[in-house]
């Protein structure tokens, strides 16, 4: 099942998520439908905040993105349950990241490089990944919206306050895309 998507201004985005204490058909149903919302939005990942929900948990797919990525990588889809990032690079590489949640805006951002990630997989197995390039860039933007961070959060004040007017009227509701959005409570717009 597809769900909407929450947009920028709406507290969920905001708040840490909870850790995942237990594999079971509600958590597989969950990352099911957040897979299918991805692919539904064309995105290349998708933290569970981000579907009004609490658990640490992220999806990523960067099938879409195949021809940028010259590094291997496994299989996609992938599922991050409770993941923390144990090792990071000193070296960072800048990037133009968007996000679902806050559509049409497109800013560099600065990650380090390289990171070692340790999570539990869709079946809920430990694992420990290093990844670079792609892929790290994006388990770092899933990770940073389990923290309640947003991408907006690491662009220059300069940058920031050029978006400022933008970001607020997205807050109120809004906004368009082309796939389900759930506006912030009490702002939807009357259309
Ligand atoms: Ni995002």
């Amino acid at each position: 099942m597809v769900l909407p998507i929450h947009v920028y201004g709406d507290p969920i985005l905001r708040r840490p998520a909870d850790p995942v204490e237990e594999n079971g058909p509600a958590l597989q149903q969950l990352i099911e439908d957040m897979i299918e919302t991805m692919h539904g939005a064309s995105g290349i990942g998708l933290a569970a905040p981000q579907v009004g929900r609490t658990e640490r948990l992220f999806v990523v797919d960067l099938t879409p993105m195949a021809d940028e990525v010259d590094e291997e990588v496994p299989p996609q889809p992938m599922v991050f349950i409770n993941p923390t990032i144990t090792e990071e690079s000193e070296e960072t590489t800048e990037f133009e990241e968007g996000c679902l949640s806050i559509p049409e805006i497109r800013e560099i951002v600065r990650r380090p490089e390289r990171i070692r990630v340790e999570y539990r997989d869709r079946s809920f197995t430990p694992q420990v990944l290093e990844a670079d390039g792609l892929l790290a860039r994006v388990i770092q933007h899933e990770l940073d919206h389990l923290d309640g961070i947003l991408f907006v959060d690491h662009i220059s004040a300069f940058r920031r306050q050029l978006l400022k007017r933008r970001l607020r009227e997205m807050a109120r509701g809004e906004v368009e895309a082309d796939y389900a959005l759930a506006l912030p409570p009490g702002e939807a717009k009357m259309r």
